[in-house]
Order: C-alpha cells, then structure tokens, then sequence
C-alpha cells in the first residue's frame, strides 16, 4: 500500500472482503482479498488494471454511492456484489464481495422445488386420470377397475414414499448441527442391513456376505440414521449392481486407526464416470426408468450424503464400468 493515512490502512486491511481505496482513475491502496483477486501490481496504477469488468468500471468512474451486482470477474461462474462508497479527499472505497455460494444456493434450492413438483405430478397425472376414468365408467369390467384401483395405489405408493424421503431429508438436514451422541458400532449397523436386504436380494438370486474387523471402536453416531445409510447403500447395491453373473454384495467393515471406513460392494454394470459427481444430488439418477420402476425415487444417495456429513464423515464412491462399484463411508474415530 502506498502514502495512506494509517487508520485508512487499518480499516482496509481488517475488511474481509476484497477492497480498494480509488481516488480519480487511480488506484490508491488495496487489501490482501484485493490482491488476491485482481492482481498484485495493481496499486498506484490506472483502476482498469484492477477492474476489467465494464459495469463495475463505469460505477467505479462514476464515484457514486451503489451497491449492485457483477458477474465476470474472477471466472465465469462467480457473482459478486460491489459496493461503492465515497469517503472524504475524493477517495472511493470500493467493496468485492463473493455472492457466489449464495447465488449457488438459490439455484439450488429452484432446482429442488422444480424436480420435486415434477417428481409429484407425474403419478398426480396418472392417478386423476383413472379416477376420472373410473367415476365417468360406472359399468366398466370388474378386472379393469380393479387394474385402474392397482395403477392408483402404486402411485399413491410411490407419492408417499418421495414424501418421506423428502421430509427424512430435511430432518436430517435440520439436525445438520446437532452432534450425534450414541455410541454405535458400525459392525452391528453393517449385520442388521444385510438382515434388511435379504429379502430382496434372495428374490434376485444374490447373497449378502457382511465381514467385520474384530474389537473395532465404536464411532459417536446416531445409530437410526447410520441404520438408514446402510439400508440405502444395500438396497443399491442390490438393485443396481446384482443378479445374473454378479451374485454377491459385500459389506465391509474396518479400521485404519483414524476411521472407521463401512464399505458397500457389487459387481454389477457400474457407473459411467461422468454420472459419479451426480448420484447425490436430490432426485439424480442414472436411468430413471429403471430406477423408478424398483420404485426409487432418486434420493437415497442424498440422504447418505447428508448423514455422513452429519457424522463429519467422508463418502466415496468409486465405481468401474462393467466391474461394478465401492462406496465407502469413512466416519471418524472419536477422539480419547
Ligand atoms: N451400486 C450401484 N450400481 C449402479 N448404479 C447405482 C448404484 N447405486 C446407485 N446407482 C445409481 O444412482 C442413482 C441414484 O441412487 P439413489 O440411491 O440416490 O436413488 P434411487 O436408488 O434411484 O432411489 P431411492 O434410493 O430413493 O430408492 C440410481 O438411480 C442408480 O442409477
Ligand atoms: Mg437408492
């Protein structure tokens, strides 16, 4: 920073955004953020060295009092609010924050309210229109009014089960900082979903196998919802990744010291690289048909992901086409 008076400099330095002092078309001073954004030799030199941007060059030049919102500096991507505030001798203070995460977030969350009312008007559609079919037929065959009352119960089925899952998400999403208090142990979690998968997984000719470390530490966790991510990875590996040639999921179960790492594995078709980063976005999934006619919803993923951080654990999966996929939950150790 150059000749500033040093409560200026101070004030500068302590704002945590990127800023810079402008007098005229010059550049007086500017904090580290400011460097760190817009280059290291920008300081007494023209402000268009710094800021390239039109927009915010042109607020910046027209030495008002604005506050509005930027995009293009610093990558495509990125949203910034600059604010402008004359201070006295003619300088300018001039503020860069990111509004990036927030303008992410909002998309999001439109995201979420779209696909979540698509999800719920598609059986929606078809439940009212055998209703409708079947209050305008009153002498319709008795095998096709009791096929249309089956269609209307499976999608009445499936509208309470994305209900659920919706409502398991935002529990859990609530409790995001409540710090899990039980002691569970993870070999335990690992034995009672391979119980819960059974069912299914005998009904396509696959067998569940569970191998867990002896005298593994138990993990703080909250053992309902570890039960839930369990059952969801089991119930995909299932689905997704047995029958036919691949006859075994396996559950593993072990530690390196540090973590308790539960890991979920098949052999099925795996997963295309490019849909990996996906799987758990709310509602994602790989072939939709397929997943919506085992009646899923396309949430499961989600809700592991956001148990897992509420444990402050780690999800991987790591998936090879043709050879099947890993997902691996890794939960810290609690420290003592
Ligand atoms: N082990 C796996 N092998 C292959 N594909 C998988 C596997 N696990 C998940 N997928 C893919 O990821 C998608 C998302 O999984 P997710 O568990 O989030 O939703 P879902 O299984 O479709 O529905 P839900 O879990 O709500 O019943 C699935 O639709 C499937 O395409
Ligand atoms: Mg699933």
């Amino acid at each position: 920073m150059t000749a500033l008076p040093h409560p200026l400099h101070a004030l500068l330095d302590a704002i945590e955004e990127a800023a810079l002092l402008v007098r005229g078309e010059r550049t007086i001073a500017a904090n580290a953020a400011a460097h760190r954004l817009l280059g290291h030799d920008i300081v007494d030199r023209d402000v268009r060295i710094a800021v390239r941007q039109p927009h915010a060059l042109r607020a910046i030049l027209a030495g008002r009092q604005t506050a509005q919102e930027v995009t293009g500096i610093a990558g495509l991507g990125r949203s910034w609010g600059l604010l402008i505030r004359p201070l006295e001798d003619g300088l300018l203070l001039v503020r860069l924050a990111d509004r990036s995460a927030i303008r992410a977030a909002e998309k999001m969350r439109v995201d979420f309210v779209a696909n979540a009312s698509h999800e719920l008007r598609t059986p929606l559609s078809t439940i009212m229109g055998y209703a409708e079919t079947l209050a305008e037929n009153g002498d319709l065959p008795s095998h096709l009014r009791q096929q249309f009352g089956q269609s209307i119960h499976g999608e009445a089925k499936r509208m309470l089960r994305i209900v659920s899952d919706l409502m398991s998400l935002s529990r859990i999403e609530a409790e995001r900082f409540v710090e899990p208090a039980e002691r569970v142990s993870l070999g335990d979690v690992a034995r009672i979903a391979a119980e819960n998968g059974r069912p299914l997984a005998e009904s396509r000719g696959c067998r569940i196998a569970v191998e867990v470390e002896a005298d593994l530490p138990e993990v703080a966790g909250d053992f309902a919802q570890l039960l839930q991510l369990a059952d969801n990875l089991v119930a995909n590996a299932v689905r997704y990744g047995c029958g036919g040639a691949a006859e075994v999921v396996e559950l593993l179960v072990r530690g390196d010291g540090r973590d308790v790492l539960l890991s979920v594995r098949d052999h099925g078709d795996g997963i295309a690289a490019t849909h990996v980063p996906r799987l758990t976005e709310r509602f994602y999934r790989v072939d939709a048909a397929r997943s919506r006619d085992s009646g899923g919803t396309g949430l499961g993923l989600a809700i592991v992901k956001h148990i897992v951080e509420r444990h402050r654990g780690r999800l991987e999966i790591a998936s090879a086409p043709g050879h099947g996929t890993d997902v691996q939950v890794r939960l810290p150790l609690p420290l003592s």
